[in-house]
């Protein structure tokens, strides 16, 4: 592993190694071990878009392996004032050991890893989410005991964080499928290639705009916002757009009796899930958040140790 600039970049030992990894390190962490295992790193974390869990859980996750986080907003850097990707990645590539970015184009990520000389680390593009889509399967993990053979239900907007579950899905050999209304489906050839990497792990890749096709069965109901960062002025049509997709009892009662409700958070309550299912006894979406901080010490660990 040389950078996470998407999870299709993992071979499946690489993801199982980072989901294996994410554990030890999590129980450790609770019996208080620590792991200095980036004593006198730094990481440079750049922020073109908000963020809460992502900042906080990367500053954390550093500062527990003994390293130390520069929060580097992109309208303060000179990133954000013209100066080039190029630029840019040379220069930090001398003073970092590691870059995590959170932006808009997939295609700049992909720049400052080539142009740099250091671990670039996908903190959220318009296209993937890899750090949370480890975080969400970990978390399935923790609660399944088990990924392969498990069917995660995905509905609402076909976006990066869909786009990341579903190469995840693929990786760890499960049924993943996204529901979304027409229009908004998952980018059709990042769904093609997930294809293709779950026929090496018995997985299965599907898409529909039926939202109780997706939810049958399913052992894991996944939601996230219907108006990603960016998209502000599309909020009003967007919301009647996807109103038939809220994740509300109805829709819910059609997975499995056992099944857990996943959001990458922010969730917004009343519009892409009611109340009471994010805030039911089978949520599990403030694990699923701590668990950002753990996966993210399992990459960062395998990429700058
Ligand atoms: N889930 C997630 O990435 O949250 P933030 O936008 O708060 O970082
Ligand atoms: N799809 C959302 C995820 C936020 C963590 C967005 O891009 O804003």
């Amino acid at each position: 592993m040389k950078h996470l600039l998407k999870i299709s970049d993992l071979s499946v030992d690489e993801f199982n190694a980072l989901i294996s990894l994410t554990e030890k390190l999590k129980n450790e962490t609770k019996k208080g071990i620590s792991h200095k295992l980036l004593a006198g790193k730094t990481l440079g974390m750049i922020f073109a878009k908000s963020s809460t869990r992502t900042r906080v859980s990367f500053e954390v996750g550093m500062y527990q392996l003994g390293g130390m986080p520069l929060f580097l907003s992109s309208s303060d850097i000179q990133l954000g004032r013209g100066e080039s990707i190029y630029d840019t990645a040379n220069v930090l590539s001398r003073y970092l050991d590691g870059i995590m970015i959170r932006t808009f184009l997939q295609s700049d990520v992909e720049q400052l890893a080539e142009y740099g000389k250091v671990p670039v680390i996908n903190g959220l593009t318009d296209d993937h989410h890899p750090c949370q889509a480890l975080a969400d399967l970990f978390t399935l993990y923790e609660h399944k005991n088990r990924l392969k053979g498990l069917k995660l239900a995905y509905v609402g907007d076909g976006n990066n964080v869909a786009h990341s579950l579903a190469e995840a899905c693929a990786l760890a050999g499960m049924e993943f499928c996204a529901a979304s209304p027409a229009g908004y489906e998952c980018r059709a050839d990042i769904i093609e290639h997930a294809k293709e990497l779950a026929k090496t792990t018995d997985g299965k890749i599907t898409v529909t705009n039926d939202p109780e096709e997706a939810v049958n069965d399913a052992d894991a109901v996944y939601t996230d916002t219907w108006v990603s960062m960016g998209q502000e002025k599309e909020k009003e049509e967007r919301i009647k757009v996807f109103m038939p997709y809220q994740v509300n009892k109805k829709l819910f009662s059609h997975a499995k009796e056992d099944a857990v409700f996943l959001h990458c958070l922010p969730a917004y309550r009343g519009f892409e899930m009611t109340e009471e299912i994010i805030d039911s006894p089978f949520s599990v979406v403030f694990d699923e958040a701590e668990n950002r901080l753990h996966a993210q010490k399992a990459v960062m660990v395998s990429l700058m140790s």
